[in-house]
């Protein structure tokens, strides 16, 4: 052994050979050519070449940080397990750690964290029971109700597939046929889709679930999470300009400064609580995810707090690797009937399979802090095998009588909801894809409407006037005063364009008088 060096700092490759030249090829003679038998350097390029991993069709751009959620033992004043039996809420103080990553939506994994767009707000509990993720997003709502527009709409916010460049007249090309789009579209056009930083910002799980306790009995919830002490901040389009101009990576920068400082941000978890039926006496569909709950008739009520205070120790293997999904439920936590929500859980675990590979769930970021023991086995990059203590290494099936794995005791009732309705492919009967949006409107301050206005008609000046015209009329519909402001405000964009144009087009004439020598 080397007197200066401990065996753990001395560089070794993955088969444990020690390296003693990691500056110098193998050639033959100082100036080449090299050597194939080079098995050292052939390690280390082909591991390099293949250092990428594919980035998330959707959220590339993220950081995350970990820490823990501390439950307050009850909802609003109310006794928890009358709702749910999750283990997680039940006691006060009881702490389980989490995992968060947020994110941008449409960019790649560099694109700067200014843009205007839905922020990610995923966080895995690793509760007792096995792991909880709760797949949210800064915003309340959603564009769609239907999981097979998805792809459509990705595409059409995504760079256009010729010239690579993000065009705003395709993605309202799709929005101007999805009207259920446009409370989303006020939302996001409004400051409120360019929060300041990942710290500063709300998140909401979106679609409605359920909670079950111990009888079997459920009832609809929407998760939310409001910062604490760091407060709400969002960004006018002209201080996201400005940062933009010097720094690509403010948010993430944000996050892990804060944290390095112990400056932990925290947000508190509130749900809405609806009973478990279609509600009639609503004018939109409980299940609906293009709809706010009223907070009036169904207050936010606390559940606990959640603290981030800890970095990442490496990006790629935690925050890069980490795979969040809507199905990834623990006891007393439900699906609804969802459309959108059950389309997702199928989506996260199947790209995830693709983008990490078969045993995702192997990995530490991503394995429950509990024992873990299955039938699965093998599948690329399999290192360990989930066994339990004393398992029999021979069976790998069950039911077997020779030592395997046995069925949990159930202790609790299952939820069984019941059917009886005809197959059908149909939009859900309350649509009602407009008064929200109104109401979202009007209840901006003058700032916020006024970003509103302006970054919508920014985006749609370029728009065929086909697209401008049903647009201005699903903003009509939500608001005479909303839709009236974007229509003037496109009518002045359009004269100034025109008027541009023919004084281009004369200054053009001009110009091309003279190059044909037709000046007097
Ligand atoms: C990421 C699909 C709607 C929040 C993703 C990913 C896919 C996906 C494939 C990449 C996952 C990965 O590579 O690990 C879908 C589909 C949707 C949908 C099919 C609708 C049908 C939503 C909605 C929300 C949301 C409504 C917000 C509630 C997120 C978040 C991530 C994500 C936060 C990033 C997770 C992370 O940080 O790893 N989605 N999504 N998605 N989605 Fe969705």
């Amino acid at each position: 052994m080397d007197n200066e060096h401990n065996q753990e700092d001395i560089l070794t490759n993955r088969q444990g050979h020690p390296i003693t030249d990691n500056q110098n090829v193998r050639t033959v003679g100082n100036r080449g050519p090299t050597t194939l038998e080079n098995y050292d350097f052939l390690e280390k390029i082909s591991h390099f070449d293949r250092e990428r991993i594919p980035e998330r069709v959707v959220h590339a751009r993220g950081a995350g940080a970990s820490g823990y959620f501390e439950a307050y033992g009850k909802v609003g004043e109310e006794t928890i397990s009358k709702y749910t039996r999750a283990k997680l809420f039940q006691e006060a103080g009881k702490q389980t750690p989490v995992y968060v990553r947020f994110s941008t939506v449409v960019g790649g994994g560099h694109s700067p964290e200014t843009l205007r767009d839905p922020r990610g707000f995923a966080v895995k509990f690793y509760t007792e029971d096995g792991n909880w993720d709760l797949v949210g997003n800064n915003l309340k709502i959603f564009f769609i109700r239907d999981p097979l527009k998805f792809p459509d709409m990705v595409h059409s916010f995504k760079p256009d597939p010729v010239t690579n460049l993000p065009d705003p007249e395709r993605m309202f090309d799709f929005l101007h046929q999805t009207p259920e789009s446009t409370h989303m579209v006020t939302f996001l056009f409004s400051p409120w889709g360019i929060p300041a930083n990942y710290r500063q910002m709300q998140g909401s799980g979106v679609n409605t679930y359920k909670w079950v306790n111990k009888d079997g009995e459920a009832v609809l919830i929407k998760y939310h999470w409001e910062p604490l002490n760091q407060g709400i901040k969002n960004l006018l389009q002209s201080e996201a300009n400005e940062i933009q101009s010097t720094n690509y990576n403010h948010a993430t920068q944000d996050l892990y400064e804060a944290i390095e400082q112990g400056n932990f941000p925290e947000w508190e978890l509130c749900v809405q609580i609806m009973s478990d039926d279609e509600h009639p006496e609503l004018d939109f569909d409980p299940l609906d995810p293009t709809k706010l709950w009223d907070p009036e008739k169904f207050p936010f009520l606390k559940v606990g707090k959640m603290v981030l205070n800890k970095n990442p120790e490496n990006y790629f293997a935690e925050v890069e690797q980490i795979a969040f999904g809507t199905g990834v439920l623990v006891d007393g936590l439900d699906f609804s009937d969802d459309k959108l929500l059950q389309g997702r859980t199928f989506s996260y675990s199947d790209t995830q399979r693709y983008r990490v590979g078969t045993n995702y769930l192997q990995l530490p970021v991503n394995s429950p802090k509990k024992h873990v023991a299955t039938n699965q086995r093998d599948g690329q990059m399999e290192y360990k095998v989930d066994m339990a203590p004393g398992q029999n290494p021979h069976v790998n099936y069950e039911p077997s009588s020779l030592g395997g794995l046995k069925e949990a005791p159930k202790n609790s009732k299952d939820h069984e909801p019941s059917y009886n309705a005809k197959l059908v492919r149909q939009k859900i009967d309350r649509p009602n894809d407009f008064a929200q949006a109104g109401d979202t409107y009007r209840a901006f301050d003058e700032t916020e409407k006024n970003e509103l206005i302006s970054n919508l008609v920014d985006a749609l000046k370029v728009c065929k006037p086909h697209i401008q015209e049903t647009m201005v009329g699903y903003f009509m519909e939500a608001d005479a005063d909303y839709g009236k402001r974007v229509r003037d405000g496109l009518e002045k964009a359009n004269r100034e364009r025109s008027e541009h144009t023919s004084n281009h087009a004369a200054d053009n004439a001009v110009d091309k008088s003279k190059s044909m020598g037709h000046e007097s």
